[in-house]
């Protein structure tokens, strides 16, 4: 067996045999030095540090640097943005860096990891590009992002894990694990409620504490748990404050409350006043000293201390000790381990494209199938988000030479179809989409070119299948049901058009569930009406405009009724809601049973049921079980995911599968107690295929 066969083999073993991580046991990282003798060392070299020195370094150097301090030995250490696979640059702002690697690899985003709903997915996708980072001799990487999809226009939705804290908390914790195992430390971005790119250091999220916590820093909380080594704040105020140097932020929010300890740094020139920043346990000033910049005065003044110099210093240091950061040294041996990633990044694709819309069973195309066309946006080009988490990747497989490989002779391309060559083809695949980017936010609307292309297609021809990339949900109402599928396909990486022709045609079948609600019109959404009277969306980095736009404010008056508990709550029907994903197969639910129908706080709840592949083809289910509370001191969402597993069956196998449940799974975040309070009364526990496809429900009540 050739050895790319046989790695291809392992790694999707290995990837199956982790499918079995069971609920409720935590991945956690441990790192090679310990916290307290990381901050012991620390302590001896800050010490022996001169005030300059230390000064030094709170700030970052060469826009992605530390600064070193070579008196004492401590290299510079480097950094690298994360979000599709690591971003190689070699210049940034006319500094020009020597390139180490010669390429990376572009993963699919992050949204549809999402997709995936595969715990060790997440593990193994965080575990390859922290692979490259130590290729790379990369220590920090700047990522995963983790912000909330609370609208779908954001531009960097991509970079994120939808709408749900649960889900993405659930792949976050792995995808912490799986990076930090490489030596590499995760920064987890962007702290906090940053869910809006329009003029985004001026936009002001006004946010409760109870959705804070319950939506928008659950996944922050799940990868401290989970042992991430960095956080990166964000370049929105947080009511009022910038949060890179809001003590309420950075000090109450996440280090005491979320029980963070390791090293705070701002987002790219994103704070504004040094006294703050240095009051407000932020540790490190990126790309480098600005708001920073005169601590002289400030120390001169008794404004600030030494002591809270040090602090700064001792956290910074305590950290790359601890992650053996300084030793990091680029080892491009470790190039051989690229295929491997490959093989991640296609899985992970393979996994996270979901199937919206079969009707008749267009798909997978079959043999009666003679004649396809291939046409639009994305043929020879491959989607990708934009920003500073871009990957360029290497050897990418176009949706022209991937058709190309599953259909040969039967597959005709044309760009620009003519109307004849629509209406023979057997079958249509019409490429359509949006480059999404960090810096602004782009209209929920397609524009009025791709909306008339797919009209003009698919009322020539409804044997069509679109294929979405895009990096956020858009606007399908006027055409989705005039097509017979529609393959929601994000930003598949280098090899993601591999994966959507290998669906298309059933070599793959499909098993992404979305991520996020994909509603029908963007006034349906809880955050419509974001952007300032009378403004509109721009479509570039508008810098200067951005500083001359006065702070606005962003109310999140939805509170935490996101996602689809906002339109569960008002009753909107969305196009395709949270969690949907169809399959070439079918399976059923039967025999749901809870270990106990009465149990107390501090005991965990089993639940069991059977699942069985009641089609003709091997498949995966996502099997999603949500909570709901019956009666509760505050409004709850009508439901509430709380767990999911995925695995694969054959045709007629059944699996019995087993998730547990514990207090925080009932709990909501009282304002009052400042803690998650779990009130004692009747819940229902929900499980099924999507939000809004549910088989089966119990009953069971909880007592203190
Ligand atoms: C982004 C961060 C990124 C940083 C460094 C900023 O523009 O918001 O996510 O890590 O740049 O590239």
């Amino acid at each position: 067996m050739k050895n790319s066969a046989l790695t291809l083999i392992l790694v999707l073993l290995m990837i199956a045999c982790k499918n079995e991580i069971p609920q409720k046991e935590k991945p956690v990282f441990t790192p090679p030095v310990s916290y307290e003798t990381a901050s012991l060392w620390a302590d001896t070299i800050v010490n022996l540090m001169t005030l300059d020195e230390k000064i030094s370094l709170i700030g970052g150097n060469r826009i992605f640097f530390t600064n070193a301090i070579p008196r004492l030995g401590i290299p510079a250490v480097m950094m690298t943005d994360a979000t599709q696979g690591i971003h190689l640059r070699d210049h940034f702002h006319e500094i020009v860096y020597e390139p180490v690697l010669p390429k990376s690899t572009a993963f699919p985003s992050p949204i549809l990891l999402a997709s995936t709903w595969n715990r060790s997915l997440a593990e193994q996708y965080a575990h390859s590009i922290g692979e490259e980072c130590k290729a790379a001799g990369i220590a920090v990487l700047l990522g995963p992002g983790m912000n909330i999809y609370r609208i779908s226009q954001c531009g960097r939705n991509f970079e994120y894990f939808g709408e749900d804290p649960y889900l993405a908390a659930s792949m976050i914790e792995n995808y912490v694990t799986g990076l930090q195992s490489t030596g590499t430390i995760a920064t987890l971005k962007h702290f906090v409620a940053n869910n809006t790119d329009f003029f985004r250091r001026k936009s002001n999220s006004v946010v409760d504490e109870r959705s804070l916590h319950e939506i928008y820093t659950r996944a922050f909380k799940a990868g401290i748990d989970a042992g991430a080594m960095a956080v990166m704040t964000s370049y929105n105020p947080l009511n009022g404050e910038w949060c890179g140097q809001s003590r309420y932020v950075i000090d109450t929010l996440l280090r005491q409350q979320l029980g963070f300890k390791w090293l705070v740094m701002t987002d790219w020139w994103s704070v504004y006043d040094g006294e703050q920043v240095i009051e407000s346990g932020q540790d490190l000033e990126m790309p480098y000293r600005l708001a920073t910049e005169n601590i002289k005065p400030l120390l001169d003044s008794h404004k600030i201390t030494v002591e809270h110099i040090n602090r700064m210093v001792k956290s910074i240091l305590t950290t790359l000790y601890a992650m053996k950061s300084f030793d990091r040294k680029p080892d491009i041996s470790l190039l051989s381990t690229f295929p491997q990633h490959e093989e991640v990044a296609l899985q992970t694709a393979r996994e996270g494209v979901v199937l919206l819309r079969n009707e008749n069973q267009l798909l997978p195309l079959n043999d009666n199938v003679k004649n396809i066309l291939l046409t639009g946006q994305f043929v020879d080009e491959i989607a990708r988000g934009g920003g500073s988490g871009t990957v360029e990747g290497y050897n990418p497989v176009t949706l022209r030479s991937a058709l190309q490989d599953e259909f040969g002779e039967k597959l005709t391309v044309s760009k620009k179809a003519k109307a004849e060559q629509i209406r023979s083809a057997d079958a249509v695949i019409l490429s359509i989409g949006t480059l999404d980017s960090e810096g602004w936010d782009r209209p929920f609307d397609l524009p009025d070119t791709t909306e008339n292309m797919i009209m003009h297609v698919a009322n020539l021809n409804p044997h069509t299948v679109v294929v979405v990339n895009s990096g956020s949900g858009i606007n399908m109402s006027a055409w989705h049901d005039k097509v017979e599928a529609i393959l929601y396909a994000w930003y598949g990486g280098q090899n993601g058009a591999k994966a959507v022709a290998e669906i298309i045609s059933g070599k793959v079948n499909p098993s992404g569930k979305l991520p996020v609600t994909i509603e029908k019109d963007f006034k349906d959404s809880p955050g419509y009406g974001y952007i300032p009277a009378g403004e509109t969306l721009y479509n570039d980095w508008n810098e200067e405009a951005e500083k001359l736009h006065p702070v606005f404010d962003v109310p999140y008056n939805e509170g935490v009724f996101v996602g689809y508990r906002w339109y569960e709550k008002k009753a909107i029907v969305p196009l395709y809601p949270f969690g949907f994903g169809l399959s070439y197969t079918s399976f059923s639910y039967s025999n749901l049973k809870v270990s106990s129908r009465s149990f107390r706080a501090d005991e965990v709840l089993t639940v069991v049921l059977t699942v069985t592949n009641t089609g003709k083809t091997t498949g995966s289910e996502t099997v999603q079980l949500y909570v709901a509370d019956q009666d509760s001191k505050y409004p709850r969402p009508a439901k509430e995911l709380k767990g999911f597993e995925k695995f694969s069956l054959n045709p007629g196998e059944s699996k019995k599968v087993v998730i547990k449940l514990d207090k925080k799974d009932f709990s909501y975040w009282s304002p009052e107690k400042k803690d998650w309070v779990a009130e004692p009364g009747k819940f229902t526990i929900l499980v099924g295929s999507s939000s809004t496809d549910i088989r089966l429900k119990k009953e069971v009540e909880l007592s203190l």
